[in-house]
């Protein structure tokens, strides 16, 4: 199994979907770069959850908030006095670890996965916001911090957009965006990294109905997951422990996947109850709570939040997608094929036009083809090396359609549309060619 995740992180690596940030010197820790491709996909993943959760809902609006707000909001939130985690060094190798990622081994006994020493410090608490100055004199009044989740714009910004959107009870506030946390292990390639982005949305009920719209938003969220072609078996829910509630959370459930390093974390969705709301109202003294005309009665909302990761949906995508298999080849043989299997609304590219040859007497009927799919969607034009090898290039990136076009195709019209999961082709009129597709696509 750790085989898949070398594979996918190769391939990535090779295709520049995603790779080392500042190679050029050496490259920074657990940052990474996304290369053409996948800014592609994490566009698509990005534009599917903004549909499914904003898009398609009368009763979800959208929010840019600020990366950088005032440090009041992270002291107002709880943030400053308790988004810690565990520190622990080893006493030998001085390697630094979260004491809740190490396990003990059969013996009962921690050792250090550095260097094996079983010696450790007492655990400090550690805060993972990533501290600034804001302006040129870095004193303690300048200090501020990187949003550690991108939620606090949506509680902050409440009353404001329920007036301006004029939405009632119960309503939510979705926003896609950057967050930063000074991790202290971070790893598993873009798994837990310091710089990620968040798909957050606070739906906001009336206080006691938690009931109805939590396990509501658990169903929807593990949906948006299976719709996108992710196998059920690879996906199950954790309901937290007590213990290891964030400090605004009365409940949270996981919807963890199974990568090859384990079942980890892609998602959790949180009952924080009032507590954003009431913290900000006493912090700030403006009143914060909600007018229910119907009731004639006011009262602060409770929330009900789920809160996602573009890196680890991404992640998530390429490991399940990601297949190999022997596939016959033209002289009656087998070769290993690998292909990403992914669900078309997330291939990074469409469709691929390839003209048989360089030749000079297909590219024009070629570039009429890619100038006709072109203004559709994301489609790439392909004419170097053989055939074969395109359609691996194309395979390996998971585009589900490539369409060929060969010396026929200049007086028949008409092209060849091979498709990436069966390998079936297909002879189609060029007239046609962007119907077949939509019909597909
Ligand atoms: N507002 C609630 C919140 O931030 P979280 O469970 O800490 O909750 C939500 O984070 C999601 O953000 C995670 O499920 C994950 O997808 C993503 N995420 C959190 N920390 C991350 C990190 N260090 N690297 C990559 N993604 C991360």
């Amino acid at each position: 199994m750790p085989d898949l995740m070398d594979d996918v992180v190769a391939l990535a690596k090779r295709r520049g979907i995603a790779f080392q940030s500042s190679e050029l010197y050496g490259g920074l820790r657990s940052s990474w770069d996304y290369g053409p491709l996948g800014v592609e996909l994490r566009r698509n993943i990005r534009d599917a959850w903004w549909r499914a959760t904003v898009q398609l809902r009368d009763d979800v609006v959208g929010l840019e908030a600020a990366v950088v707000m005032s440090p009041k909001v992270w002291e107002a939130s709880g943030h400053v006095a308790t988004f810690h985690d565990p520190l622990v060094e080893c006493l030998a190798c001085h390697q630094r670890f979260r004491a809740d990622h190490l396990e003990p081994n059969e013996e009962g006994v921690t050792l250090c996965p550095n260097c094996g020493n079983r010696a450790f410090t007492e655990p400090r608490q550690f805060n993972m916001m990533l501290k600034t100055h804001l302006g040129p004199v870095e004193d303690d009044e300048a200090v501020t911090y990187l949003r550690p989740e991108t939620a606090q714009g949506m509680f902050v910004d409440f009353a404001h957009v329920q007036t301006v959107a004029r939405k009632k009870i119960p309503f939510g506030i979705a926003q896609i965006g950057k967050a930063f946390r000074n991790e202290i292990t971070p790893g598993n390639f873009i798994f837990r990294t310091r710089e990620f982005e968040q798909m957050e949305m606070e739906f906001f009920i009336e206080p006691d109905t938690d009931d109805t719209w939590f396990p509501f938003w658990v169903e929807q969220r593990v949906a948006w997951y299976t719709d996108l072609g992710v196998r059920p078996e690879k996906l199950r829910l954790r309901d937290h422990e007590p213990d290891e509630l964030a400090h605004y959370a009365k409940a949270a459930t996981d919807i963890e996947y199974e990568f090859p390093f384990g079942w980890q974390e892609i998602e959790g969705i949180a009952n924080r109850t009032d507590y954003d709301l009431a913290a900000h109202q006493a912090a700030s003294g403006e009143d914060l709570t909600y007018f229910d005309q119907e009731h004639e009665r006011r009262f602060l909302p409770w929330v009900v939040e789920p809160a996602a990761g573009v890196d680890r949906a991404l992640l998530t995508f390429l490991v399940d997608a990601y297949r190999v298999e022997e596939a016959p080849t033209a002289k009656g043989g087998t070769e290993k094929r690998t292909y990403l299997a992914l669900h078309r609304d997330l291939a990074p590219i469409k469709a691929a036009v390839l003209p048989l040859s360089r030749n000079e007497t297909l590219v024009p009927t070629a570039r009429e083809a890619f100038d006709l799919v072109k203004g559709e969607w994301m489609c790439d034009f392909d004419d170097a090396g053989s055939i074969g090898r395109r359609y691996r290039r194309q395979d390996e990136v998971g585009t589900p359609y490539c369409v060929t076009v060969d010396f026929d195709s200049i007086e028949d019209r008409a092209v060849t549309v091979r498709d990436r999961d069966t390998m079936a082709q297909e002879r189609v009129p060029m007239v046609n060619l962007v119907d077949h597709l939509k019909a597909r696509l």
